[in-house]
């Protein structure tokens, strides 16, 4: 099972260092068939020496390094280690305006670099509602390698995050079960409002691999206990 920590734009450099070694300390007694990973903000990069977390980032841009204002690149991720990476979120598509072609760039470049990648899918409710959804994620599909091995997929319908209330189940395994389909059964996670309570019924769906955790990934308490909950 796989489960991932998503902070946004949360958390220092202070505070992401004692959340790790917290972490891992809590890993160390865990079954090794549990995967960690945690995407704290780049400010908070660091040479990180845990055992069992994998620290990626949220973003990138894909250059090895140039001329791209704000951003940060290849070279820049290679100095602290980082070879895991989220692309496609729904923040980045909806608040920042990423194409599609931008962000099936970013694949390709980080693919080519051997990095883990995080890709999400997910729709917003008018499409849910109004839509054809199939065809909606299959857009967002548009030019990403189905085919990598170190791809993990997550669903996040746009509707379900940050708003505190989870896809309920039925909704959850129907869509996963679309999902698997379409992305030749590569790992999926689900993303949205997922907390200790609502874990464990979530985990235990069958073509659910795990979860992308936002707001109740921030105490690293809670995150633990959403590991717990869940294999428990
Ligand atoms: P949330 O965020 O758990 O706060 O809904 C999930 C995500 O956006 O990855």
């Amino acid at each position: 099972m796989i489960y991932a920590a998503n902070f946004k734009t949360n958390h220092t450099r202070a505070s992401v260092g004692k959340y790790l070694q917290h972490l891992d300390s809590f890993l160390q007694f865990q079954n090794d068939t549990l995967e960690c990973y945690v995407f704290p903000p780049l400010t908070a990069l660091d040479s990180f020496y845990n055992k069992r977390v994998k620290v990626g980032v949220q973003n990138a841009y894909p250059v090895h390094n140039g001329s791209v204002t704000g951003e940060v690149g290849l070279e820049q991720l290679n100095e602290y280690n980082i070879k895991s990476i989220i692309i496609g979120h729904s923040e980045r598509r909806q608040i920042l305006s990423e194409s599609q072609e931008l962000i099936a760039k970013k694949y390709e470049f980080f693919k080519q670099n051997g990095f883990e990648i995080v890709y999400c899918i997910g729709e917003p409710l008018e499409v849910r509602e109004n839509e054809d959804l199939k065809e909606y994620l299959s857009s967002q599909l548009e030019g990403i390698d189905l085919n990598y091995d170190k791809l993990i997929v997550a669903y996040e319908p746009v509707w379900a995050i940050g708003t505190g209330v989870s896809a309920d189940i039925q909704t959850i395994e129907s869509t996963h079960q679309m999902i698997k389909k379409m992305i030749q059964n590569k790992p999926l996670l689900y993303g949205g409002s997922v907390k200790p309570q609502s874990v464990k019924e979530i985990t235990d769906i069958k073509s659910v691999d795990g979860v992308l955790v936002g707001s109740a990934s921030l105490k690293v308490e809670s995150f633990q206990e959403i590991m717990t909950n869940s294999l428990g």
